[in-house]
């Protein structure tokens, strides 16, 4: 008895051909889209040192706090795998002397890993296309994410969607928010969840997000950021709305919407839809004037956001994504066949033609069978016979119809034949 086969872990899945397809194209979408607002493309490392996401994301946050895979590596050394793509875009920005060139507006798409409790449209190893602009101050730059994120999910023909958005005041207008907030959370202790409790000491504006229905109706009447907004806030925030009402961009306004890392300042937002169930965030981001400071660098406004590829996938229709061009399938019988046949499979993939070859020592029937079974518009069939009339049959698979073609120019008649389908 062999050992029980592996399986991936809980949490982690494989894309296969069928899916890999859509995640090809969404990132051939993204990079498209991503350069056409001027972005371009960062890399970071995949492990970091854990302190990286403690200093930024916020220790009492529930993804430092209970969600990153954290372990000592053989250098006894804490690192993380990235939960999430900002604090390391950071970190190379500093870490490079970016701050000293011209470009500031970065995109990336790769893996993040989160311990969640997986279930539709929630992985521990997810994807993210992720976009950040680093050095920027002005409300037009939220402005202009927001654009390419509503342009970039209309290019995947995603609709339905929604632009909630709010602001988080700053370090001038939060500790006073934070502590109205606080003060009406200590008169409804009784109503929240183990968490919440916890978090309104820690963390308060944590607890506008939870979705137990204690806690929701314990913050109805909550006081929120939006209300505390100082005059630079405030300012900001209407800027940011006002140039999106420009665009004809949609929005609502969520004065609860909080965000589970603690960096963001101002600006925040979340593109939802409804038909993810409670995963409902396709996408999610906003300002971080703080983080690049928090991070050893010099004061830097900057704002960002991160599409969950994941939830893309699954809001969109099969049927927008590209077809692949039809396959030929070359039907060699016999070895002779099979090296005269191999020049002309090289010399159509050279020119792009989907080409796949069966198996010379096949019989025509299970060849063609293959053929069929990949889907294949047309058989190109030579053997012996053929060979010595020097002529190759071209099979229409649907129709059956069959045309000769001539050996010496077969590339070439193959390609007007295709040309002129
Ligand atoms: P986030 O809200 O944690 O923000 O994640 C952004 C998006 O990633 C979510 O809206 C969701 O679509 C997807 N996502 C998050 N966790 C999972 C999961 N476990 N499974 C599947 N998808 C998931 C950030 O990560 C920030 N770094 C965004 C940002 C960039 N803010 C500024 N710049």
């Amino acid at each position: 008895m062999g050992s029980q086969p592996f399986s991936a872990l809980r949490g982690f899945k494989d894309l296969l051909p069928g899916e890999a397809e859509k995640w090809v194209w969404i990132e051939s979408v993204a990079r498209e889209t991503f350069s056409a607002f001027g972005f371009a493309p960062i890399r970071t490392a995949i492990l970091e040192t854990s302190e990286l996401f403690t200093r930024s994301i916020g220790a009492t946050s529930d993804i430092v706090e209970k969600e990153t895979y954290t372990f000592d590596d053989w250098d006894g050394r804490k690192v993380s795998l990235r939960p999430e793509g900002t604090a390391s875009v950071v970190r190379a920005w500093l870490e490079h002397g970016l701050v000293n060139g011209v470009q500031r507006k970065f995109y990336y798409l790769g893996p993040m890993f989160r311990h969640e409790r997986p279930q539709a449209g929630r992985l521990r190893q997810f994807h993210q296309i992720g976009a950040e602009v680093i050095g920027e101050a002005a409300p037009r730059h939220d402005v202009e994410m927001l654009s390419l994120l509503c342009d970039f999910t209309a290019r995947l023909g995603i609709g339905g969607l929604t632009l909630e958005i709010n602001t988080l005041g700053c370090p001038h207008c939060r500790p006073p928010y934070r502590t109205a907030l606080q003060r009406y959370l200590s008169e409804r202790q009784a109503d929240l969840c183990e968490d919440c409790l916890r978090r309104s000491a820690v963390n308060p504006l944590r607890v506008l997000d939870c979705k137990k229905e204690g806690c929701r109706k314990a913050v109805a009447d909550a006081p929120c950021p939006v209300d505390h907004a100082c005059g630079a806030c405030g300012d900001h925030f209407k800027a940011v709305c006002d140039g999106l009402t420009d665009l004809g961009l949609a929005y609502c306004l969520n004065p609860k919407l909080v965000r589970g890392l603690d960096y963001y300042t101002k600006t925040a937002f979340e593109l939802t839809s409804t038909a993810l169930g409670a995963q409902s965030a396709v996408a999610a981001g906003g300002r971080y004037d703080g983080l690049v400071e928090t991070l050893g660098g010099p004061p830097t406004p900057a704002v960002g956001f991160a599409i969950g590829m994941e939830r893309l996938a699954l809001l969109m229709s099969p049927d927008v994504v590209p077809r692949p061009a039809p396959l030929l399938f070359i039907v060699p019988l016999g070895a002779a066949a099979g090296r005269l046949l191999s020049p002309a499979l090289f010399q159509l993939r050279q020119k792009n033609v989907r080409c796949e070859m069966g198996d010379e020592a096949a019989k025509l029937s299970a060849q063609l069978k293959r053929a069929d079974r990949l889907g294949a518009a047309h058989a190109l069939i030579v053997g012996d016979a053929e060979i010595a009339q020097n002529s190759a049959i071209l099979r229409n698979m649907t129709t059956k119809a069959q045309q000769t073609l001539s050996l010496s120019t077969l590339a070439d008649e193959i390609l007007s034949h295709l040309a002129g389908r």
